[in-house]
C-alpha cells in the first residue's frame, strides 16, 4: 500500500479526504503524525499555488507523496474576497485566533442589505500530489451557491452554516450528501481518477 501524507492539519478535512479516497490502494498519513512541527506559508497567489507550496513542502520533509487541497470561499459581493484568504479573513478586526463563528459573524455583517439575487458565491478547492520523483497531479473542483442571511445547521467545518447550496446549508447537509457536490468533493472525485491511473502506470 502507497503511504501518502495528507497535508492538512484540519481533522474535518481529513476525515473527508479518508472517506473520498476510500477504495484505493492507499493509506492516508495525517501531516500531524509525520512532521506536525513543519509549517508552510500559505503565499501563493493562487488556490493552485498554495495547494503545491504545501504538498512539496511536506513531500521533501518526508520523503512520502503527499497531497494538498487549498480551498476557499469566493464571494461576488464582496469582490470574490475571502478567496485566497479565507483561513485567516478579518484578522486585521477580529485578530490572528479567530473563529470561524467570528468570521461568518464579519460575513453576514458584511453583506447585511445585500439581496438574495447578490448573494451568489463559490467553494474552489485545488489538490496537487507531488512525488520525490518530481512528479505532480493537479486537480480542482468548484461548487457555487449563495450565502445565506443567517447560520444554519450543526455540522461540517468551517464556512459551512452560512453557505447554502441546493436550498439548505452545508452544515446542514451529511457527509455523504456534501461529499456529492462540494468543491473538495469534485477536485477528489478528479484526483482519485488521475491517482488510479498514476498508481496503474507505476506497478
Ligand atoms: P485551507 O484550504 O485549509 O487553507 O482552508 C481555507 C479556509 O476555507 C478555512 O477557513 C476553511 O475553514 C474554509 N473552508 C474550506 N473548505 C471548506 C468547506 O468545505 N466548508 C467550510 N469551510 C471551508
Amino acid at each position: 500500500m502507497l503511504k501518502l501524507v495528507a497535508a492538512t492539519k484540519n481533522k474535518g478535512k481529513l476525515e473527508e479526504f479518508r472517506r473520498l479516497l476510500d477504495g484505493l490502494p492507499v493509506e492516508i498519513i495525517s501531516w500531524s503524525e509525520v512532521c506536525a512541527e513543519l509549517d508552510v506559508d500559505e503565499t501563493g497567489a493562487t488556490f493552485e499555488e498554495n495547494a503545491f507550496l504545501k504538498a512539496d513542502a511536506i513531500c521533501r520533509a518526508t520523503g512520502l507523496p503527499a497531497f494538498a487541497d487549498d480551498s476557499g470561499l469566493c464571494i461576488d459581493a464582496l469582490d470574490g474576497a475571502p478567496g485566497v484568504f479565507t483561513a485567516r479573513y478579518g484578522a486585521e478586526i477580529l485578530g490572528a485566533g479567530a473563529s470561524d463563528d467570528e468570521r461568518m459573524d464579519l460575513v453576514l455583517k458584511r453583506m447585511e442589505g445585500i439581496p438574495k439575487e447578490r448573494r451568489t458565491a463559490r467553494f474552489v478547492s485545488a489538490i496537487c500530489c507531488t512525488f520525490p520523483n518530481g512528479k505532480t497531479l493537479q486537480c480542482r473542483g468548484v461548487c457555487e451557491g449563495h450565502i445565506g442571511f443567517s447560520k444554519a445547521g450543526n455540522g461540517g467545518f468551517g464556512y459551512d452554516p452560512i453557505f447554502y447550496a441546493g436550498g439548505k446549508s452545508f452544515a446542514e447537509m451529511s457527509g455523504e450528501e456534501k461529499d456529492s457536490i462540494s468543491h473538495r468533493g469534485k477536485a477528489m472525485v478528479n484526483f482519485k481518477k488521475e491517482l488510479s491511473l498514476f498508481l496503474a502506470d507505476s506497478i
